[in-house]
């Protein structure tokens, strides 16, 4: 299902705004091109239509995204994109695949997780339970990889990981941890990076191209659908990962999501961003103390 349900935004239709408002890319002194009033027609109406909300993403990678989609799904034009949208869910569906970026990979930025396992684990294991949200999840290999590191430090028997994206098809990934075996071989070397204690093989099983991973690791995870443009804050937790998603808001969105963060956060929990994100120059910038700054891993402010 790829339409959207309304719950979080009271159900209530987009508001026109004013252009300023959106973060669409223009410029009061010139005026905007065809492609970029297309482009904005085209966010409009898949709001109104399937409430997914893609207005506040920042407009030049966007844009590159839908040049990208038009020419894989052979349409003249935006336009022409957006009368098929419109008309077809499934269209929709193909093109959610190139909005959403539905790109991970396990134990990415070793660093990060190192930092998660030294720094911010054993400050959850005081915890008597643990709640994780990892945002933005995408096909999973965030989630398994936290799952990991947690059954490794002793953790995952008392955490329930929150998983949420808003693709049901990198959701439905994510959900069988099912993974090209030559990439997860790739994977290895992260994972000793991170501080790995084990062969990486004990985690999954491989037949023929593929690895599933244990079940086992996900006995505690929720996989749901969850926008951060939307939608608000479900649940209390010791640790949000969100990281490689903020890159692709605009200033006002990023505050937005950086806003969920902090109140579902408990007091001095734990927040993890990825390698270009960052939150210094927004408008949470002071509510956070950093823990380890070139991790990206910050600690809310007492
Ligand atoms: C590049 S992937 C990052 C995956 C993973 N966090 C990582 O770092 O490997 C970006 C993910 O953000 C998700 N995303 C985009 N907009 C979102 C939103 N408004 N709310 C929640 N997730 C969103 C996309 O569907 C995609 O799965």
């Amino acid at each position: 299902m790829t339409t959207r349900p309304r719950h979080g935004n009271n159900g209530s239709p987009a508001a026109p705004r004013p252009p300023h408002a959106t973060g669409a890319p223009f410029l009061p002194a010139q005026p905007p091109s065809d492609v970029d009033i297309e482009l904005r027609l085209l966010m409009e109406a898949i709001y109104l239509k399937y409430n997914h909300d893609f207005r506040d993403y920042t407009g030049a990678s966007q844009k590159r995204r839908v040049l990208y989609a038009l020419s894989q799904m052979n349409m003249p034009s935006i336009s022409a994109l957006q009368e098929r949208v419109l008309r077809d869910p499934n269209v929709f569906a193909r093109l959610l695949q190139y909005l959403t970026v539905p790109v991970s990979e396990m134990f990415r930025d070793p660093a990060y997780f190192l930092a998660l396992r030294k720094q911010v684990v054993p400050l959850l294991h005081t915890y008597p339970s643990v709640k994780v949200w990892v945002a933005g999840c995408s096909t999973g290999e965030e989630v398994y990889s936290l799952a990991i590191l947690l059954h490794e430090e002793g953790l995952l028997k008392r955490t329930r990981i929150y998983a949420t994206d808003i693709n049901p098809d990198s959701l439905e990934k994510a959900r069988q941890g099912i993974y090209p075996l030559e990439a997860v071989r790739n994977y290895t070397a992260n994972y000793q990076r991170a501080g790995g204690v084990r062969a990486f093989s004990d985690y999954y099983t491989a037949a023929y191209d593929a690895a599933r991973f244990d079940p086992a690791l996900c006995a505690d995870v929720i996989f749901a659908d969850h926008s951060l443009a939307t939608d608000s804050v479900f649940a209390e937790t010791q640790l949000v990962s969100c990281r490689n998603v903020l890159i692709y808001f605009n200033r006002q969105l990023q505050d937005r999501a950086l806003a969920l963060f902090h109140d579902s956060l408990s007091h001095r929990g734990f927040l993890g961003l990825g390698a270009k994100e960052s939150i210094d120059f927004s408008a949470y910038a002071g509510r956070f103390d950093v823990l380890a700054r070139s991790e990206r891993i910050f600690r809310k402010a007492g």
